[in-house]
């Protein structure tokens, strides 16, 4: 089998479009546009790239993309004073802090400062709390970008076999939930898992997000599997490449997500998502 590819990229260009337009007529009906606070705090590269792209795609879809860079040094007390002044202001919708944070400042106090109804990354326990039972309001972007990835597709999810391999906070963990939600009977592996390749072998729902280049060798695919890779790893020649062995992967699989132009794009395009419903319906 030689997989198809499942072109983020694209499906987030017209996901933006809808956006775009909604954007559009929420402004014909004398509505304000939808306002997202970017946040981000240090110099990290990766961070600053991410920061960037969806500062931009802000401006691509017409919404208010406010930004605030702070310096490393910055502290915890100035970060939560500016969530503080950010959750009553009536022209923001989203408020976004980039991860991670520097080691001085708690992200666990942080996430929860931001007001839920603003919390566009779906990272607040009272977010991730409603998608664990499921009556999701604000939704992780990443997880959330891999279901409507699929659903775009038409790939048929209930009753599959989903692993997820990978256990953080901001992908792994809700993107079992999500994939629950969506009616697969799912596996999550994480560092301790024992025997991480037979449960990889019986996955029809691959989901990767480690961040180690080439994690899952190409020959543990199912034939026939749906392979979607989160990872995004710089290699030493700069180049691009994820958690997959994708050349080999893409012998068995029916169908995966190339990096970069795969999940990437949608995290971002989910984001636009996230702050729209925000505007529309959280934040009126
Ligand atoms: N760092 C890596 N992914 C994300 C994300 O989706 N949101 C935020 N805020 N930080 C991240």
């Amino acid at each position: 089998m030689t997989a198809q590819i499942i072109d983020g990229k694209t499906i987030a260009a017209e996901l933006k479009q809808k956006i775009k337009a909604a954007t559009q007529m929420r402004l014909a009906t004398g509505k304000r546009c939808p306002g997202l606070a970017v946040v981000l705090i240090g110099d990290n590269p990766a961070s600053q790239v991410y920061v960037g792209s969806k500062r931009r795609s802000c401006e691509e879809v017409g919404f208010k993309s406010e930004s605030f860079d702070l310096p490393e040094s910055a502290s915890e007390r100035e970060l939560l004073d500016l969530i503080t002044q950010l959750n009553h202001d009536d022209e923001i919708d989203g408020i976004l802090v980039q991860l991670p944070l520097p080691a001085h400042i708690n992200t666990d106090t942080v996430i929860e400062h931001i007001a839920p109804h603003k919390d566009v990354d779906g990272f607040h326990p009272y977010n991730i709390g409603r998608l664990a039972q499921r009556n999701p309001q604000l939704r992780p972007c990443t997880p959330k970008g891999v279901i409507t990835m699929m659903q775009t597709t038409g790939i048929e999810l209930k009753g599959k076999e989903a692993v997820v391999v990978g256990a953080s906070n901001i992908v792994g963990r809700p993107m079992a939930l999500e994939l629950l939600l969506a009616g697969c009977t799912t596996t999550v592996c994480h560092r301790m898992t024992k025997d991480l390749e037979s449960h990889v072998r019986r996955a029809e729902i691959l989901v990767v997000a480690v961040g180690k280049p080439n994690f899952i060798p190409g020959d543990w695919i199912r034939e026939g599997a749906v392979v979607i890779d989160v990872g995004i790893n710089r290699l030493e020649n700069g180049k691009l490449t994820g958690d997959v062995e994708f050349d080999k992967a893409s012998e068995k699989a029916a169908w995966i997500t190339p990096v970069p132009g795969g999940v990437g794009p949608m995290t971002v395009a989910t984001l636009l998502e996230n702050t729209l419903f925000a505007a529309d319906e959280l934040n009126q």
